[in-house]
């Protein structure tokens, strides 16, 4: 009775796995078909990469799971070797044919790889349906259902690790456009585009919140550059104070002291944007800093633009005070 009930449940996960390989088969030929409905290689572009994604975030996952779980299982049989060896060939010869998919330039040497893939899944499919998998479920030496779950969990960690490859492309990708739009302000700056240059560099620490290296790196840029004006004399268009309603000035708002002389530049900037973050609309604070926060202008400009003033109280030699209200 007991032998039975396991027997059903294997049975079950058997049809499973079949139904999920029809799956696959069934993926992969509407695929092949778009593909082969194009009529060039230019057109073909997306159907292109359509398969491509599918061989990789799937089909190569499966493979590679089954290989580890499904096959290391029936080689415990030595009958099985030869067999095995030249599904694990297929396998092979599946990444060989998407990596000439995509990188040949020939439309007719693309389209005849795709039906050859399609061809060497059915018979690869099949095989593995009635030799490897009907073995598997006969025997009494294995219990399908573990080695399912085993394939199942394996086939998961395997399309993560796909995905964390992904991100470290995407991110290469962002520390490349990165250095291009570095380059880009610098160039704006030698062009005596200052005022430009610094709000680009502002934009970009905003938009790419997520990088802290990289915001850190914009944020030196940002405060060399402002320096490098104010010290040569340049006019900076957001050196003039911004009040943005009439209301709003000296004596109305609630303000008070926020002194970030003693802190870490790094904590000085989360400090004032917390802090400014947290206000209702018309209070502000006094910024009490050691060097001319117009840097932090250009931030502020960058991620709150039309929702502050900002006015000088005091503007050095060492000491500036700035007075930031929220209007809005
Ligand atoms: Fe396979
Ligand atoms: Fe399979």
């Amino acid at each position: 009775m007991i032998k039975n009930t396991i027997k059903t449940a294997e049975y079950e996960v058997f049809e499973k796995m079949v139904d999920h390989h029809d799956q696959i088969l069934d993926a992969l030929s509407n695929r092949v078909d778009n593909l082969n409905g194009c009529e060039d290689l230019e057109s073909a572009g997306s159907s292109i990469a359509v398969l491509i994604d599918y061989i990789t975030g799937e089909v190569l996952p499966h493979a590679k799971a089954e290989e580890e779980t499904i096959y290391k299982s029936v080689l415990s049989d030595p009958r099985f070797d030869v067999l095995i060896k030249e599904m694990i060939q297929e396998h092979e010869r599946v990444t060989e044919i998407y990596k000439n998919i995509a990188t040949s330039r020939d439309f007719l040497h693309v389209k005849s790889l795709a039906t050859d893939l399609s061809t060497l899944m059915k018979v690869h499919v099949g095989k593995e349906n009635e030799e490897v998998l009907s073995y598997l479920l006969e025997s009494n030496d294995f219990n399908l259902v573990e080695i399912f779950s085993t394939m199942v969990k394996r086939y998961t960690e395997l399309k993560d690790g796909l995905n964390d490859d992904l991100k470290s492309v995407e991110s290469t990708t962002v520390d490349s456009l990165f250095e291009l739009v570095l380059e880009s302000v610098k160039a704006l700056e030698n062009s005596g585009e200052t005022d430009a240059a610094a709000r680009m560099l502002a934009k970009l620490g905003a938009v790419l919140s997520e990088r802290s290296d990289l915001v850190a790196r914009a944020n030196l840029e940002l405060h060399r550059m402002v320096l490098k004006a104010t010290r040569s004399g340049v006019s900076l268009k957001s050196k003039s104070d911004v009040k943005h309603q009439e209301k709003v000035g000296e004596g109305h708002a609630n303000v008070f002291d926020l002194d970030v002389r003693e802190m870490k530049p790094a904590k000085r900037h989360k400090t004032i944007f917390e802090t400014f973050q947290n206000l209702e609309a018309g209070k502000g604070f006094m910024l009490i800093n050691d060097h001319d926060p117009l840097p932090l202008k250009y931030q502020f400009e960058a991620e709150y633009a039309n929702q502050f003033a900002w006015s000088y109280k005091e503007s050095g030699p060492r000491v500036w005070k700035v007075e930031i209200v929220r209007v809005a």
